[in-house]
């Protein structure tokens, strides 16, 4: 699929492309990608799925290990735990978790869903991350609005981008290619 980069600060780099998240690497050591997980952190449906077949059973193993901050809850809505990428091609796998949509108020989810990129940010600058790739956050099972999606994903990279060479979304279907395109196009 098609890519667009695009000037997101004085020195880091916003790129849009298609695709699979699965498959994306920059240099294999201060390179990550995020999934979009849910609080239990053992895997799913979506991007979640994908990123657990692609990894291999160690990344369930690991994820198990990770600790319990509430029964069933190893990382709570909009926070980050991080990973090794294990059979990935990338160093690290940064977890987060997006609210759903048709659970809480609008105005409580964006807040949510910006915290999820921003905490994801954070705990990737912490580890030496460089190059990092997002999917679309909360607009699959989770049922964010894209063009929404866009918006929130789009302004909290803008407002984390201290620190990182270049910053990616891998959108994996058509609806969410347009809205970050566009959304893009306008702002950068
Ligand atoms: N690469 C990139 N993006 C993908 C891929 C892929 N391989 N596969 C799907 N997407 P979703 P959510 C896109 O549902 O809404 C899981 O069950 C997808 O098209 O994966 O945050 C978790 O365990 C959509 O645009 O995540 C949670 O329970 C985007 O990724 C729940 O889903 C996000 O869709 C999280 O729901």
């Amino acid at each position: 699929a098609s890519a667009a980069a695009y000037k997101l600060t004085e020195s880091c780099k916003l790129v849009l492309q298609g695709g699979d998240i699965t498959i994306w690497r920059k240099d294999g050591h201060s390179d990550a990608i995020v999934n979009a997980a849910n609080e239990r952190m053992l895997g799913g449906g979506g991007v979640d799925g994908a990123i657990h077949d692609a990894a291999g059973p160690e990344l369930r193993d690991a994820c198990r290990e990770l600790p319990l901050v509430e029964p069933g809850v190893r990382c709570p809505v909009g926070h980050a735990v991080e990973t090794p990428g294990f059979l990935l091609p990338v160093a690290r796998i940064i977890h987060t978790v997006g609210p759903m949509y048709f659970k809480s108020s609008r105005v409580k989810a964006a807040a949510l869903l910006r915290d999820a990129y921003r905490n994801s940010l954070e705990l990737a600058r912490e580890k030496g991350v460089k190059f990092i790739a997002f999917p679309a956050i909360s607009c699959g099972i989770y049922g964010c609005p894209v063009d929404e999606g866009a918006a929130i994903a789009l302004d909290a990279v803008h407002a984390n981008a201290a620190d990182f060479e270049e910053i990616h979304f891998v959108l994996f279907d058509g609806s969410a290619r347009k809205a970050w395109f566009e959304a893009a196009d306008k702002r950068f």
